[in-house]
């Protein structure tokens, strides 16, 4: 592709240092030294300033918003929030000019001599079981200032108001309580729904801690603060998590990441703790099902083994919070303040925490995983009697009495059962489908992720399969307790399910009427730039994102990166479909958008420039969370998947001692029927040097574009702007939302799955 510029909008400055623990910065006393050092890290993303503080007292992130001269002011606003791993907890405070006059409100953190910029703060002696614990730091304001409102408490809280609908609850907003203090300080709590915990935020006038000049005071039922500078002091009393520090996190031979990739390694361990793996910060510091797997799975080869490491943290979790009456994963965890909360609209008053069940895909990445851990990993290998003799019931109280290893038999029990039905009679309605009443099920968990549809692509074409061929090999390993039966009736299923599902999805353009189609696609979407049609030189051919759509769409038409999971999850054996498949896969990679997936800014998730109806463009857009978009894991899994398949074309034979590796060309006739696992033909596609090749260019092009991307990796996902001739990355919360959705999604700008390219890497072999 010419012209591919690094775009300087959106650029991450990063600076990461490891400070050691120093009391002196503690104001407070009675904080037990910690053992290892503090970790800190910032992030600048304007208008967001991110800092990250950890130590084995408290985790948190703190981000500053200060709108930019460009922010567009209905959306962007002064605010600060605290977010806590602990309790997916946090305390947001906008803020407003007291002039009144919006935009005239610059805030921001300053380095000072409490820390550079935060610090730890810990009080023992607070009411509860708890010490109250937190960061503080120094804000500044520019200008006379008010805090305009507050949220304190959960995350869930504080995102259901930035979220799209501005929703506040006032149970929770009307227990705000505003103190001044006798030292000229001020400061807001609030007692949590559980009548134990207290969130509060505490300012006190600092100037390089003369505490002159300015003043903040309690005025007309909010905070008011003269211009200047103020220390905060953010703090709850909510048991925290055990964090898994960059060392512990990596296993040993991959421990020199922590210097070759300092910022994904230190990130990854703000997320990583004994009990869960979080999704993301700061929106989703939480557990999330899928996440979590998705994350295992691409960061296996670099994550630590063991009893309450970082694979074990994993499994471990989803099966604590897997549904014990029919076997779903749960997606997300509602736990702290939420939770009772949650609980209370159901009329119940208890704290404890409640799963989210309505995804379908989390169910099925569980048993692929397990087996990637219990029986190819050697540490996880003598792991398995004691790990599933773990009881649940100790973070999730529902799964008292049960044992994670029937937890996971309820879950493959699941999986047996939902899959049957096909495997017995190959018809549309026997697929998998999206839960009862549920518009989301999988990946793309947004209003116009899969476009209503209610049979995805993903899960019927590679996550039943996989995990069908995963609880052959765990049954026959005797994970699944009396439930060896399973090895060969999961294979037969697996076969059905690899080879008779793709037909349903596949959509085969011909030459012209692609050509047509994308230079319409053009007049209909807002897109500048060139339409590409002149790069369609065959057929065009993709795979529906899901079938049954709105708008009666029986096939959900839009170009699509899920292939990646087939290529990452399945060695399938059908050479003509995967031929076929494979090759319209690196077609669509190569190809400039609209007439493919390629852009300045990376692969696209998603293009519906082949939809003929004109709510394909409408809907799928650049300012849609699943839309014509890129997500980092979504790159990711594309480059390993390809690679994996190009790999099947080594043969490996091992006759029983020695293993020879070399490049032999079978007869194509693939198929692992009767065969040692060992001893495998090598795909058809292998001999065809039009796919091959086809394969390798895509996926040096696909690498070439990561490389090109790398500032933005670490990222959830980005969007652009086309601009001069070139895709420019933007940030998702620049751009208008899609018809019908109600507010615009901020990026995380860090999530875990989208540090999986510290086991991502480029197979040179390949270049
Ligand atoms: C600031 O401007 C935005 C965008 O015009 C508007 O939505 C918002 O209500 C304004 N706020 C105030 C306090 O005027
Ligand atoms: C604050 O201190 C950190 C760590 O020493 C440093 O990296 C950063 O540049 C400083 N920020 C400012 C604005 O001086
Ligand atoms: C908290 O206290 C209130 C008032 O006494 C009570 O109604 C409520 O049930 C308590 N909540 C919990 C979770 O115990
Ligand atoms: C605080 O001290 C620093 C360095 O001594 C100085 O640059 C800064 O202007 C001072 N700020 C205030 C508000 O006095
Ligand atoms: C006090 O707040 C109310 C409502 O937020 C506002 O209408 C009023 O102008 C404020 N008064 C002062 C003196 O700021
Ligand atoms: C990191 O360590 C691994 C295992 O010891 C080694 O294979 C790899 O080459 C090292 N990488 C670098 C960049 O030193
Ligand atoms: C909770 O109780 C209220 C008042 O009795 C009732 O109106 C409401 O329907 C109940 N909600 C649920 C979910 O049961
Ligand atoms: C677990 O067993 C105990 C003792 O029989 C019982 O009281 C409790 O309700 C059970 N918990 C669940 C979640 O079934
Ligand atoms: C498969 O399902 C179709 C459609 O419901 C039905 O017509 C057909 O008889 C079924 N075939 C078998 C073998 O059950
Ligand atoms: C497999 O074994 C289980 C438990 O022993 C039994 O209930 C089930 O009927 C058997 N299934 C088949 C297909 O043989
Ligand atoms: C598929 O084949 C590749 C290359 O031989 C291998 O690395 C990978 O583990 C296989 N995947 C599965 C799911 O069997
Ligand atoms: C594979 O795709 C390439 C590029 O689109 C095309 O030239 C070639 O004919 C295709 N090969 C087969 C076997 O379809």
């Amino acid at each position: 592709m010419k012209n591919r510029k690094l775009s300087l909008l959106g650029g991450i400055a990063l600076t990461a240092v490891a400070v050691s623990a120093d009391v002196n910065l503690r104001p407070r006393s009675n904080a037990p030294l910690c053992s290892n050092s503090a970790s800190t890290f910032s992030l600048s993303d304007p208008p967001y300033e991110n800092y990250f503080y950890s130590d084995c007292n408290v985790a948190a992130q703190v981000v500053v918003t200060s709108p930019l001269s460009s922010s567009d002011l209905s959306t962007i606003g002064p605010r600060l929030i605290v977010a806590w791993p602990a309790g997916d907890s946090g305390a947001c405070a906008f803020f407003a000019p007291q002039n009144g006059i919006n935009g005239t409100l610059g805030i921001g953190i300053v380095n000072s001599t409490v820390g550079s910029p935060l610090a730890t703060t810990y009080n023992a002696s607070f009411a509860g079981d708890y010490p109250s614990v937190g960061v503080q730091g120094v804000i500044s304001f520019n200008s006379s200032a008010i805090l305009s409102l507050p949220i304190l408490g959960s995350i869930r809280t504080i995102r259901d108001f930035v979220e799209g609908a501005s929703i506040l609850y006032p149970e929770i907003q009307d227990a705000v309580k505003y103190t001044s203090n006798s030292d000229e300080s001020a400061s807001l709590h609030r007692l949590w729904l559980d009548n134990v915990t207290t969130t509060s935020i505490h300012f006190s006038p600092w100037n390089n801690g003369t505490g002159s000049n300015t003043s903040v005071t309690v005025s007309n039922g909010t905070l008011a603060f003269e211009a200047g500078e103020y220390l905060f002091t953010a703090e709850m009393n909510y048991p925290q998590l055990s964090q898994l520090n960059s060392s512990v996190v990596l296993n040993s031979q991959s421990t020199n990441l922590t210097e070759t990739m300092p910022g994904q390694t230190i990130a990854l361990a703000f997320l990583s703790y004994s009990e869960k793996l979080l999704a993301g910060a700061w929106r989703f510091l939480t557990y999330f099902g899928r996440d979590s797997m998705i994350s295992a799975l691409l960061l296996e080869p670099v994550l630590s083994s063991g009893n309450g490491r970082a694979m074990e943290a994993v499994i471990g979790a989803v099966l604590e919070r897997v549904n014990r009456s029919d076997g779903s994963v749960c997606h997300e965890e509602t736990i702290g303040d939420y939770a009772t909360w949650t609980n209370l609209q159901d009329n119940i008053t208890s704290n404890a925490m409640v799963c989210d069940y309505a995804m379908i895909d989390s169910d099925y990445y569980l048993p692929v995983l397990m087996q990637r851990y219990f029986l190819e990993n050697p540490v996880g290998q003598k792991r398995v009697s004691a790990f599933f003799n773990t009881s649940a019931g100790s973070i999730n109280a529902a799964n008292q009495n049960l044992t994670w290893g029937q937890l996971a038999l309820i879950n493959a029990e699941r999986i047996m059962r939902l899959t049957t039905p096909f495997a017995q009679n190959q018809t549309k309605d026997n697929l998998i489908h999206l839960k009862e009443g549920q518009i989301v099920g999988q990946w793309r968990d947004s209003e116009f992720g899969i476009g209503g549809g209610r049979i995805p692509f993903d899960v019927n074409t590679a996550l039943a399969p996989a995990a069908l061929r995963s609880i052959a090999a765990l049954s026959k390993k005797g994970i699944y307790k009396n439930r060896q039966n399973w090895t060969d009736l999961a294979e037969h299923y697996a076969q059905i399910w690899e080879d008779s599902t793709l037909p349903f999805f596949e959509v085969t353009i011909p030459q012209s009427k692609a050509k047509s189609l994308v230079k319409s696609y053009k007049n209909a979407s807002s897109f500048t730039g060139p339409d590409q049609s002149s790069t369609i030189d065959t057929n065009v051919k993709f795979y529906s994102l899901s079938l049954d759509g709105y708008n009666n769409l029986s096939r959900v038409e839009v170009m699509n990166t899920d292939d990646c999971f087939r290529h990452f999850l399945l060695n399938t054996t059908n050479d003509a479909q995967l031929s076929t498949f494979l090759n319209s896969t690196a077609t669509n990679i190569r190809r400039d958008f609209p007439a493919g997936l390629m852009t300045d800014v990376g692969m696209l998730i998603a293009n519906p420039a082949f939809g003929e109806n004109p709510v394909y463009a409408q809907n799928w857009t650049t300012g849609a969370y699943h839309g014509t978009v890129v997500w980092s894991w979504q790159l990711a899994m594309m480059a390993k998947g390809l690679e994996l398949q190009m790999e099947r074309c080594e043969v490996s034979v091992n006759f029983s001692t020695s293993r020879t590796s070399s490049r032999i060309f079978g007869e194509g006739m693939g198929g692992r029927k009767g065969m040692d696992k060992e001893i495998q033909v090598v795909p058809a596609f292998c001999t065809d040097s039009s796919i091959f090749d086809n394969v390798k260019a895509a996926y040096n092009a696909l690498w070439d574009s990561i490389e090109e991307n790398s500032d933005q990796l670490s990222t959830e996902m980005w969007s652009w702007v086309y601009q001069n001739g070139t895709f420019q990355v933007t940030q998702l919360v620049d751009l208008p939302a899609p018809p019908g959705v109600g507010g615009q999604t901020e990026s995380d700008i860090r999530q875990l799955w989208s540090l999986a390219f510290l086991a991502v890497a480029r197979n040179k072999d390949y270049k």
